[in-house]
C-alpha cells in the first residue's frame, strides 16, 4: 500500500529523532567546529590539496570555515544552518581530478580517527562524506556504469549515485 506523503510534522519529528541520535553518539556544535578547524588545517598543509584550496580561498578562510561548520551541522544536527550550492561550487573549480577526492576522503577519515567523540560518530560522518563525494564526482566527471537520480540536500540538487545492477 502507498505510504501517504510525510507531513511537515512528520519531517520535523524525523529531524528531531536524527538530531537526538547524533547527539547520543557525541556529535554537537563544539565537535563539528573542532572537526572542521582540524580538517582544514590539515588540508591547507597537504602537498596536493593545499595549493588547490589556497588558489581558490586565499586568505579568506573564516567565511569558508563558518560555511563548512554550518554544512556539517546541517548534515548531522539537522538545524538547517547551511544553504548553498555544493555542486556549483565544485564544478567551477579548475585542476581538480577524481583522485583528489580519494585524498580528501583519506584525510577526512584520519581527522575523524584522531578527533571523533565515538566510533559511531566517525562512521556516521565518514558515510555522509563518502556519499557526497560520490555525488560531487558524478557531477564533475560523470561516470560510466552509474545512474543518478536527483535528491535535494538543503538548497542544492545533488545526483544520488546508484550502481546499475550487475548484468546476468
Ligand atoms: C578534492 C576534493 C575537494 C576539493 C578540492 C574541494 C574544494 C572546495 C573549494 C575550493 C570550495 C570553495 C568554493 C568557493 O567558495 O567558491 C569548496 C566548497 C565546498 N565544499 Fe569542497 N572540495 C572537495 C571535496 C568536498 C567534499 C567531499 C565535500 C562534502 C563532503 C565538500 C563540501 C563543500 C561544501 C559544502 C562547500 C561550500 C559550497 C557553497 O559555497 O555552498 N567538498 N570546496
Amino acid at each position: 500500500m502507498d505510504q501517504p506523503n510525510p507531513t511537515p510534522f512528520d519531517i520535523a519529528a524525523r529531524r528531531a529523532e536524527l538530531e537526538r541520535k547524533s547527539r547520543g553518539i557525541g556529535i554537537d556544535e563544539a565537535y563539528i567546529s573542532e572537526l572542521v578547524d582540524t580538517f582544514y588545517q590539515r588540508v591547507r598543509a597537504h602537498e596536493t590539496l593545499g595549493p588547490i584550496f589556497e588558489r581558490e580561498i586565499g586568505d579568506d578562510w573564516p567565511p569558508h570555515l563558518a560555511k563548512m561548520k554550518g554544512f556539517w551541522q546541517s548534515l548531522s544536527l539537522y538545524d538547517g544552518s547551511y544553504s548553498g550550492k555544493p555542486v556549483q561550487a565544485h564544478t567551477k573549480l579548475r585542476g581538480v581530478q577524481s583522485q583528489h577526492f580519494d585524498i580528501w576522503l583519506a584525510l577526512f577519515r584520519s581527522t575523524l580517527d584522531d578527533t571523533a567523540p565515538s566510533a559511531e560518530a566517525a562512521e556516521y560522518l565518514e558515510g555522509r562524506a563518502q556519499n557526497i563525494a560520490e555525488s560531487l564526482k558524478l557531477a564533475m566527471f560523470g561516470s560510466p556504469g552509474l545512474i543518478a537520480r536527483a535528491v535535494r540536500i538543503d538548497g542544492d540538487e545533488l545526483p544520488l549515485v546508484t550502481r546499475l545492477p550487475e548484468s546476468p
